[in-house]
């Protein structure tokens, strides 16, 4: 029997460079003819995208924390149901562009909700489904910031306008989950170029994934 797709997700304080990399993921997956899709949270699909627009709008400053925590978590279901599942069935790889794991950083820790509390919405949302395996980009936010800044083509949205402490209270959360989970979690430093980075991850997917595919 053909077995799962694997489920990959990218993960990454603002301006890391995730969806410049994940799009250096999927030519690598096309070169070595593994089925992909490409996909992204809060969105994906009509439903989550509504949900998404509705979470990062600019004039939302209104929006309490344990809405926007929901609202993560709803969009999240959504995709997981129209869009992951049917695809990981079908043994197709699935790169995710963020997944549970940012949720438990914006809205556990930065947000102060606490990570108990985001996992167990998550949980319920989810059905449990997790990743195989997790790259975090690695960024110092006064790196991401200015990338962010340098970037005039990118959306600004509600979470770009928050300030330097929150990026940094992003950072120190992702180290918190990080820690309990270093199998799942590869941490690439992704102050440097990005070809750079690139090369780490590709040999992580070669030992990681390709093996068994
Ligand atoms: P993006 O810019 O990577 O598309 O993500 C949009 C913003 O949403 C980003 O600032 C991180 C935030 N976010 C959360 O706060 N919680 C979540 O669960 C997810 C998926 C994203």
């Amino acid at each position: 029997m053909k077995r799962e797709g694997f489920f990959i997700t990218l993960e990454g304080g603002d301006g890391s460079g995730k969806t410049t990399i994940l799009g250096r993921v999927a030519a690598y997956l096309q070169n070595h003819s593994m089925p992909y899709i490409i996909t992204r949270e809060p969105g994906g699909i009509e439903i989550a995208e509504k949900i998404r627009s509705i979470i990062l709008d600019p004039a939302h400053t209104a929006m309490d924390a344990r809405t926007e925590a929901l609202l993560y978590a709803a969009a999240r279901s959504q995709h997981l149901a129209e869009v992951v599942e049917p695809a990981l069935e079908q043994g197709i790889t699935v790169l995710c562009d963020r997944f549970v794991d940012s949720s438990l950083v914006y809205q556990g820790v930065a947000r102060g909700l606490g990570i108990e509390a985001v996992r167990e919405i998550n949980r319920f949302a989810t059905g449990g489904r997790m990743p195989d395996l997790t790259f975090y980009l690695d960024v110092d936010p006064e790196v991401g910031l200015s990338r962010i800044n340098a970037n005039q083509s990118r959306e600004v949205n509600r979470l770009d306008l928050e300030s330097l402490e929150f990026h940094r209270k992003v950072k120190a959360g992702y180290e918190q989950v990080i820690a309990a989970e270093k199998q799942r979690i590869v941490v690439l430093d992704a102050n440097r170029p990005v070809h750079m980075v690139e090369q780490e991850l590709v040999q992580v997917l070669k030992d990681r994934i390709l093996k068994d595919f």
